[in-house]
């Protein structure tokens, strides 16, 4: 299985490697619902469709375009995922962090992820922006089956899954740019169902601020290999005091990401110019 496996991942460098040249990207970006405008502000792109990259799957969730995008985002060559592949949309978990895996192969030195997510923190308002501090997985482990010992161990640590001082960075980003930032916990479950009252107090409970249905997958395998990591999410939705007439909707979620994508955009383009 895992030489099958590590063939894929191969097959797909060489293939973006085939379109890209030589060039190492510096960073990997991942754009969750909503938050693929920060692709349009790469320069020089390079666009390449998921369908035309062997053994990526196909995007199928709302406000997922489907595009890897190689290019110019200040001043440093990255490659980002338009849209990312969900545990929910039926991928196995080793469909859903191949590009970490093949970004990790091009040579990536930092990864950053995106989300929509809900707000379980009752400070939390719609439109805010998280830093992620630290998650909770509640998915499948995606390092469960025989272990890719030429990407790292069997026992990945977790003590630091999200960069110290890319976080510090983009603190002081957001803070020259004006942007307030929030600070918190991601819990990360299956979806597709939106969770029940009750499992949204029970998440706060346990420490969770927000909460979604991705991302933690990708930081895993990142950090399997030992890519430092940084990670946002838009908080779409206020998961407390639910008003009688309230119903969770999908559209509602990527609108609201849409409206905090361009902040995004702003601290994300801002922090890899000072890699
Ligand atoms: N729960 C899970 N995933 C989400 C939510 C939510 O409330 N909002 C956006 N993604």
């Amino acid at each position: 299985m895992s030489t099958e496996y590590l063939k894929k991942i191969e097959e797909a460098a060489s293939f973006i490697s085939s379109k890209i040249g030589e060039r190492r990207p510096l960073a990997g970006i991942v754009l969750g619902s909503g938050l693929g405008e920060l692709a349009e502000r790469i320069e020089n792109k390079i666009v390449i469709p998921y369908r035309e990259i062997p053994n990526f799957a196909i995007s199928t969730a709302m406000g997922h375009k489907g595009n890897l995008i190689a290019g110019n985002l200040g001043g440093k060559f990255v490659i980002a995922m338009q849209g990312r592949f969900h545990f929910y949309e039926g991928y196995g978990m080793d469909m859903v962090t191949l590009p970490v895996r093949v970004m990790k192969v091009l040579g990536i030195s930092y990864l950053f992820v995106s989300n929509a997510a809900g707000g379980v923190n009752k400070d939390y308002k719609v439109g805010d922006i998280m830093i992620i501090r630290d998650h909770i997985n509640l998915m499948p482990n995606p390092l469960i089956g025989s272990n890719l010992e030429s990407f790292g161990p069997r026992f990945p640590d977790m003590t630091r899954p999200y960069d110290r001082t890319l976080i510090e960075k983009a603190e002081s980003v957001a803070k020259e740019l004006g942007i307030a930032l929030k600070k918190g916990v991601y819990l990360a479950g299956t979806g597709p169902t939106y969770e029940t009252p009750a499992e949204y107090n029970y998440f706060r409970l346990i420490g969770a601020d927000a909460v979604g249905m991705s991302t933690v997958p990708e930081v895993i395998v990142a950090r399997h290999s030992n890519i430092p990591v940084f990670g946002l999410s838009v908080i779409t939705n206020e998961a407390f005091s639910f008003a009688d007439d309230f119903v969770n909707d999908g559209d509602d979620v990527v609108e609201a990401a849409n409206m905090a994508a361009d902040k995004l955009s702003a601290i994300v383009t801002n922090l890899i110019s000072k890699l």
